[in-house]
């Protein structure tokens, strides 16, 4: 397995389709000993041109979750189920969810964080291994087992359903509230600065 450290994928050619679509591999972000993981889908454009998880307008609406939780981006490390772009920004497929499963568990052993956040369906059914309804699920924490190691993972809408459905922001941002409080950081009763824009 191509892994630097443990954390990174520095080359792999596992799915043809997505090394056709992708311009590079992006890796998680974040420190290594993060008490918090964010777990996504897969690059977007955005992610893809910047080499980051979540720098587009779904990057935003975490960033934002997070501030408003009392944390900060680079207290936390932010990865995805599938590390290259899928063409069109369609979901990942399951053979490609398969051919980065282990890169994911690799860098969730290495981290060892206290709770491993999924950021919508594709990540928590890839975490969880069953159909997940995740607006029905969200804020529930489960075990999953992923190589030889367990995790606790909690299911989270993901910030995109924020934007095409505002009644999910509640439940966005308190999930985002209780994964700080279960990993012991943040602010713990979610009165972080509010953001200049409600100023
Ligand atoms: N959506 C994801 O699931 N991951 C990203 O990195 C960006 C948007």
């Amino acid at each position: 397995m191509e892994l630097d450290e443990g954390l990174c994928v520095t080359d792999c050619e596992r799915c043809p389709r997505l090394v056709d679509s992708r311009s590079r591999i992006v890796n998680g972000v974040g420190p290594a000993d993060a008490e918090i993981v964010f777990v996504g889908e897969a690059p977007g454009a955005d992610e893809d041109e910047g080499g980051e998880p979540f720098v587009g307008r779904s990057g935003t609406v975490l960033d934002d979750a997070l501030r408003d939780a009392g944390l900060a981006r680079a207290d936390v490390r932010i990865t995805n189920s599938v590390r290259c772009r899928p063409p069109e920004n369609r979901d990942p497929h399951v053979d490609e969810r398969e051919n980065c499963r282990g890169y994911l568990a690799a860098e969730l052993a290495a981290i060892d964080p206290e709770i491993v956040v999924a950021l919508g369906k594709v990540p928590a059914e890839n975490l969880l291994e069953r159909s997940v309804a995740v607006t029905d699920e969200a804020g529930e924490v489960y075990d999953a087992r992923l190589g030889e190691t367990s995790h606790r993972v909690l299911v989270c809408v993901h910030p995109a359903a924020t934007l095409y459905d505002r009644s999910q922001q509640d439940t966005f941002e308190s999930t985002i509230q209780q994964a700080a409080t279960l990993a012991g950081e943040g602010d713990g009763d979610g009165s972080g600065q509010a953001r200049l824009g409600e100023w």
